[in-house]
């Protein structure tokens, strides 16, 4: 395969193939790989009235040893089935769900960037009801598609510390809502902020609790932490995200010797963090340089808007585990 791999985007380019599953009289196909992009569906399909959709996004890495390997299939798998029973859409099963992806990355193992170009394979598994309804009712038929696209770095910036703006005004998600969830009807509600936030020059905006502005909740597509004196701190919130590579920091954090908080974290704790980041599977870890707050006009810079120690000490032991650098101590990345 031929690309331009040091320097791919995060964005789509067309591989072989993707792979499906349709969930039909209760029960779910035999997933079947397909080189169609395309869906055909009915035009009063759930998920184009109502929203009954959902996705995950989790990578592949070439290990330094040649070996392809997804980083915690498991989990997305698992992240898949709440979203599903929130939104009330059919369940994937997990050993379906992870056996789709490694189908899906093995097919197309040609466009599994090589060692060495910090590149990936971006995995996108998306479920949504397709069958029939005007009233406000869940879907009988749906369809899960899994499909991959080779990705580099999510912001430009890459472990470049990114500038950061505060949106009080609008919110992604409400305090009992959806936020837990990975409804891509919270990426909907984002876009408005984050359109705000890319013209004024701030590749992410930190949102705010959506009932008194008073905690921290995420950064753009990515979740939060902030390092204080030893302390790894990332919020709780029915709002929040359950990141599966936040819950790994968490893992490594605790590894290195920092203690592990996961809690309410306050907005005036922005001011006393001597690192921040974001963190997710497009975002990696992403050190946060400075954070700006329209309102009070106060930027909050971090380490002199460089990374910080320990979020370059974490940053480098998670990709060292998903480039197969040092050893898989956890388990955590599971050959096709
Ligand atoms: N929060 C939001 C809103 C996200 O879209 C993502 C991305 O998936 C995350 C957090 C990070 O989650 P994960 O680490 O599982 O990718
Ligand atoms: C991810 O990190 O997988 C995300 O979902 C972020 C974004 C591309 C939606």
């Amino acid at each position: 395969m031929d690309l331009d791999w040091k320097n791919l985007s995060f964005g789509y380019i067309k591989t072989d193939y993707n792979i499906r599953s349709y969930f039909r009289d209760g029960a779910w196909t035999t997933p079947e790989l397909t080189t169609d992009e395309t869906v055909t569906m009915h035009m009063a399909a759930t998920c184009l009235h109502y929203g009954q959709e959902a996705f995950e996004g989790q990578k592949a890495f070439r290990g330094a040893d040649g070996v392809i390997r997804i980083f915690r299939p498991e989990e997305n798998a698992k992240r898949m089935r709440s979203s599903a029973e929130y939104l009330k859409m059919a369940l994937p099963p997990v050993d379906m769900f992870v056996d789709m992806m490694k189908r899906v990355v093995k097919a197309n193992e040609r466009f599994v960037p090589p060692y060495g170009t910090g590149a990936s394979l971006y995995i996108r598994p998306v479920l949504f009801g397709t069958g029939p309804q005007v009233g406000v009712k869940p879907a009988g038929e749906y369809l899960l598609i899994v499909f991959v696209t080779p990705v580099g770095p999510y912001y430009k910036e890459g472990f470049n510390p990114i500038k950061v703006l505060i949106d009080r005004d609008h919110d992604r998600a409400a305090p009992l809502g959806t936020g837990h969830v990975k409804a891509g009807g919270n990426y909907a509600a984002s876009l408005t902020s984050a359109e705000i936030g890319h013209e004024k020059g701030y590749p992410s905006v930190l949102y705010l609790d959506a009932k008194e502005k008073k905690h921290i909740d995420e950064c753009g597509a990515a979740n939060f932490f902030g390092i204080r004196d030893g302390v790894y701190i990332t919020p709780k919130s029915h709002s929040v995200l359950p990141s599966i590579t936040n819950m790994s920091l968490m893992t490594l954090a605790a590894e290195m010797g920092l203690k592990v908080e996961q809690r309410p974290v306050d907005y005036d704790e922005l001011g006393t963090f001597d690192e921040a980041g974001s963190c997710g599977t497009a975002a990696v870890l992403s050190p946060i340089g400075s954070i700006y707050d329209p309102q009070t006009g106060h930027t909050f810079v971090y380490n002199d808007g460089k990374p910080g120690k320990w979020s370059e000490k974490l940053y480098h032991r998670l990709r060292a585990i998903q480039y197969a650098e040092e050893p898989d101590t956890y388990g955590w990345m599971a050959a096709l």
